[in-house]
């Protein structure tokens, strides 16, 4: 019988990988391995297996993915392999290994057609590439692993990456007028609340398998975002909202994904800040940062 925890963070230098590396020292009890691509490969499912029995991991937060949106349109094949295979062969272990899973998923298993915060059990219907990989890895972690927890959560940024409010802060620099899509509507989600949520599960004295769903509170389309950017950063730049017929891009992007936190917040008592305080946070960090990758 094993003793200790041994935490294993894939996509180690991705937007939450980093964030839960900067919150790992919060819960020395674990031993934590931070394994990037380099370490180990999601695309080489054949090399999984042998490389986690020699990690030997009791949990693994699975933060890596294929995130590109509009390229998946072009690489189903490699988003598929990533998002939904690996996951697969990830849970396949981890089931036959005792050790737990939290594996990370995406809004944009919905089609955006709701108008009421979207509850886990919430029909599914991607409506791209990248939303229904995501799926399928949801699908097959619950078949192989039926004790795992699948967290889906929503418009991810922080201070390394690429990201929305990174973009946002260079394009309020360099240009006076900007024009930012008002008919998504959704929630923003800051890496370090998403790690700080996930810590909190890790350390809560039950483990409660299951889907569940976490952003920050609040909903905002990117233009109200975009807006709340310019107010924290002091910009002068002017914002328009626009439509997204008027930025067509190759994969559509559902137009209400606002995720229903009952659930999260009832099992674990985990309760998300609101957007602006999250986005404060993050912006003082990136602001004061000359380059933050
Ligand atoms: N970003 C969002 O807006 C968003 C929204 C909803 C859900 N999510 C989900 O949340 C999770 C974390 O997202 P994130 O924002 O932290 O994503 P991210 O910053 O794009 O990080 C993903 C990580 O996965 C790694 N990766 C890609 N291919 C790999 C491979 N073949 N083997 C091993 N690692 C590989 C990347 O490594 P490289 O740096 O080497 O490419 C990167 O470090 C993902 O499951 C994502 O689907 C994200």
């Amino acid at each position: 019988m094993r003793l200790s925890t041994k935490i294993l963070v894939t996509g180690a230098k991705g937007q939450l990988g980093t964030a839960l590396r900067r919150l790992s020292h919060t819960y020395q009890k674990a031993d934590w391995v931070f394994a990037d691509r380099a370490v180990l490969d999601l695309g080489k499912p054949d090399q999984l297996a042998a490389k986690l029995t020699n990690i030997c991991p009791t949990l693994i937060i699975n933060c890596a993915a294929y995130t590109a949106v509009d390229k998946a349109e072009s690489e189903p094949v490699l988003a598929d392999l990533l998002n939904h295979q690996a996951v697969a062969m990830l849970s396949k272990w981890a089931s036959k290994n005792h050790c737990k899973l939290i594996h990370l998923s995406t809004d944009y298993v919905f089609d955006g057609q709701s108008r009421i915060p979207l509850k886990e059990d919430a029909e599914t219907r991607p409506i791209n590439v990248y939303g229904a990989t995501k799926l399928a890895g949801e699908v097959a972690c619950r078949h192989h692993h039926p004790g795992a927890i699948i967290l889906r959560t929503s418009w991810v940024y922080s201070p390394t990456g690429s990201n929305f409010v990174k973009t946002m802060v260079r394009l309020m620099q360099e240009k006076q007028s900007l024009e930012v899509v008002n008919d998504q509507l959704g929630s923003p989600t800051y890496a370090t609340d998403l790690a700080a949520a996930i810590l909190a599960i890790i350390q809560h004295p039950s483990w409660e398998p299951g889907t569940y769903h976490f952003s920050n509170e609040g909903m905002v389309s990117w233009y109200d975002f975009s807006l709340a950017i310019k107010e924290i950063g002091g910009f002068d730049c002017s914002i328009k909202g626009v439509p997204s017929s008027a930025y067509p891009t190759l994969a559509k992007r559902p137009s209400y994904s606002l995720l229903d936190k009952t659930k999260i917040e009832n099992t674990y008592h985990i309760k998300a800040p609101n957007y602006k305080e999250s986005l404060r946070r993050c912006m003082e960090i990136v602001q004061n940062t000359e380059s933050n990758d």
